[in-house]
C-alpha cells in the first residue's frame, strides 16, 4: 500500500471535521487513487510543531484561518514542494499574488475550493469547466451569515438585531459577527472569484463593500409590494476594458435566480455569452460541508496536476458603476413634491420605474424604484433631494439588480 502524509495545520471547526471525513473515506480515496491518505501530523495553538509536521508531510491543509502565521506556513511548505489546500479567504485575499507566484515558481498546487460558499464547486467550475469561456459577470450569496438574518427579516418582520440575535443562537453568526456583517467576508470572497473569473489580480482592497447593519424591516416590507426580496450581494463584472467588484445591499426582483436562496446558503450566478447563465447552490459553510470541500481538493492534488498558469495582467478596476436603485423617502404631503423630486433625479439622468405612495397624517412616504444610473450621477441626486425643505428624514437608497433571465 502506498500511503499519502497530509500536515494538517488547524483542528477546529473545519480541522476536526475534516480529520474525521478522511479517515471515514480513506478506503474509498485509496480505491479511486491507489494512495492511502492519512494524517500525519495535527498544529494547534497546544499540539505539534510545523516543521516536523512539514517533514512528514506529501501535502498542507492549512485550516487554522488569519494571516499569520498562516501566510508564512502556506509560503514555507511550498517552497519545500508540497501542495497547499486551505480554506482562508482572507489569506487568499490578501496575500493571493505571493502565494500563487510561489506555488507556480514551485511547481506545486494551491487549491482552494473551501474558502468560497463553502461545498457549492465555485472554483471548479471557474477554473475548469469555464476555463474556456469569456465570463462577464458573477452575482454572488457568499455570506451565510447575512442571508441568514435577510431571509428572517423578511420572513419574519424582525428587526436586524433580532435576527443576529437568532442567528448566534443557531450557530450561523459568531460571537463577533463584524467581518460578516459589514460585508468584508464577502468582499473578500468575491476578490478570489473575480480574479479567477476575469484572469486578474484582484486585492480585497480593490472591493467596495457595504453591510446590512443599517437595513430596516421597514424597506423590506415596501420591496415586497415592489415585488423585490433584499439579499446582501456580491457582484464581479467586466466593464469596458476594466472590472468592478463591490459588495452591497441590493433588490432583486422574484425572477432572478439568486432571489429565492434562503437562509444559510450561499449560491454564485456565472454570467457569459457563450453560456448565458449558470447558478451553483449549497451550503456555504458548516464543519462537515467545508471539510468536504477540502477533502475534494486533496484527492484532486493525489492526481497528478495541471500546471499553474502564468501571471496574468492587472486590468484596471472601475470605480462608478450603473446601478437601478430603490429610494425611501420621507416628505411633507403637500402638491408638487414627486414632480421635485422627479425632476431632480431626471436631470441627473434617472428616471423611475416603480412608486409606492402612503399618506402619514401632514407627511407621506415616497418609496420608489429607478431605472439604471451611474451611482455618482444617483447620488448627486440624492444630496440635493436630501436639501429640499418638505423633506422630513435622510432619504435612504439601496441598489436593485434590475435584470431577469429568460
Ligand atoms: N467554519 C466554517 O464553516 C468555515 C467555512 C469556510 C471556510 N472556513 C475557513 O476555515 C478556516 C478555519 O475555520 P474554523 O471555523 O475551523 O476555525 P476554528 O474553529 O477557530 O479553528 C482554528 C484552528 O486553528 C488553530 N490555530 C489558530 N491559530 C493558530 C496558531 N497561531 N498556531 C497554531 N494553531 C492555530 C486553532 O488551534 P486551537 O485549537 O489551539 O485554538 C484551531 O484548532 C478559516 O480560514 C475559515 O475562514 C471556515
Amino acid at each position: 500500500m502506498t500511503s499519502f502524509s497530509v500536515g494538517l495545520l488547524g483542528h477546529g471547526t473545519v480541522g476536526a471535521a475534516f480529520h474525521e471525513l478522511l479517515d471515514s473515506r480513506a478506503n474509498a480515496i485509496e480505491a479511486a487513487t491507489g494512495q492511502r491518505p492519512e494524517i500525519s501530523g495535527v498544529l494547534t495553538r497546544s499540539r505539534g510543531a510545523f516543521d516536523e509536521i512539514l517533514d512528514g508531510a506529501d501535502l498542507i491543509v492549512e485550516v487554522m484561518g488569519g494571516l499569520d502565521p498562516a501566510r508564512d506556513y502556506v509560503l514555507r511548505a511550498m517552497d519545500a514542494g508540497r501542495h497547499v489546500v486551505t480554506a482562508n479567504k482572507q489569506l487568499l485575499s490578501q496575500h493571493g499574488d505571493e502565494l500563487w507566484s510561489c506555488a507556480r515558481e514551485n511547481g506545486v498546487q494551491l487549491r482552494f475550493e473551501a474558502a468560497v460558499a463553502g461545498i457549492v464547486p465555485v472554483i471548479r467550475v471557474l477554473q475548469e469547466t469555464l476555463a474556456a469561456a469569456h465570463v462577464d459577470r458573477l452575482h454572488g450569496i457568499v455570506n451565510g451569515t447575512t442571508n441568514y438574518i435577510l431571509t428572517r427579516m423578511a420572513e419574519t418582520g424582525a428587526s436586524y438585531e433580532d435576527a443576529l440575535a437568532d442567528a448566534q443562537r443557531l450557530g450561523y453568526a459568531e460571537a463577533d459577527p463584524t467581518e460578516d456583517v459589514n460585508g468584508m467576508d464577502a468582499a473578500a470572497k468575491m476578490a478570489i472569484l473575480a480574479r479567477l473569473a476575469f484572469n486578474t489580480p484582484v486585492h480585497l482592497d480593490d472591493v467596495r463593500y457595504e453591510g446590512i447593519e443599517h437595513l430596516t424591516g421597514d424597506d423590506m416590507a415596501y420591496a415586497q409590494e415592489l415585488g423585490l426580496g433584499l439579499k446582501l450581494i456580491g457582484t464581479a463584472e467586466r466593464i469596458d476594458a476594466g472590472v468592478s467588484v463591490r459588495v452591497h445591499p441590493a433588490f432583486l426582483y422574484a425572477a432572478h435566480p439568486l432571489a429565492s436562496v434562503s437562509g444559510p446558503f450561499n449560491a454564485v450566478t456565472i454570467e457569459s455569452q457563450s453560456i448565458t447563465e449558470i447558478t451553483l447552490s449549497g451550503p456555504g459553510a458548516g464543519g462537515p460541508q467545508t471539510a468536504s470541500a477540502v477533502l475534494g481538493d486533496v484527492v484532486s492534488a493525489m492526481i497528478p496536476p495541471a500546471s499553474t498558469p502564468p501571471t496574468p495582467a492587472r486590468l484596471p478596476i472601475v470605480g462608478d458603476v450603473e446601478s437601478a436603485f430603490y429610494l425611501h423617502l420621507e416628505v411633507a404631503d403637500r402638491p408638487g413634491v414627486l414632480a421635485q423630486i422627479a425632476q431632480l433625479l431626471g436631470l441627473q439622468g434617472a428616471s423611475i420605474r416603480s412608486v409606492v405612495q402612503r399618506g402619514l397624517g401632514e407627511n407621506a412616504r415616497l418609496v420608489m424604484v429607478t431605472h439604471p444610473i451611474l451611482e455618482s450621477r444617483f447620488y448627486a441626486a440624492v444630496d440635493l433631494i436630501a436639501g429640499l425643505d418638505f423633506m422630513r428624514a435622510r432619504p435612504r437608497a439601496i441598489r436593485v439588480i434590475d435584470e431577469e433571465f429568460v
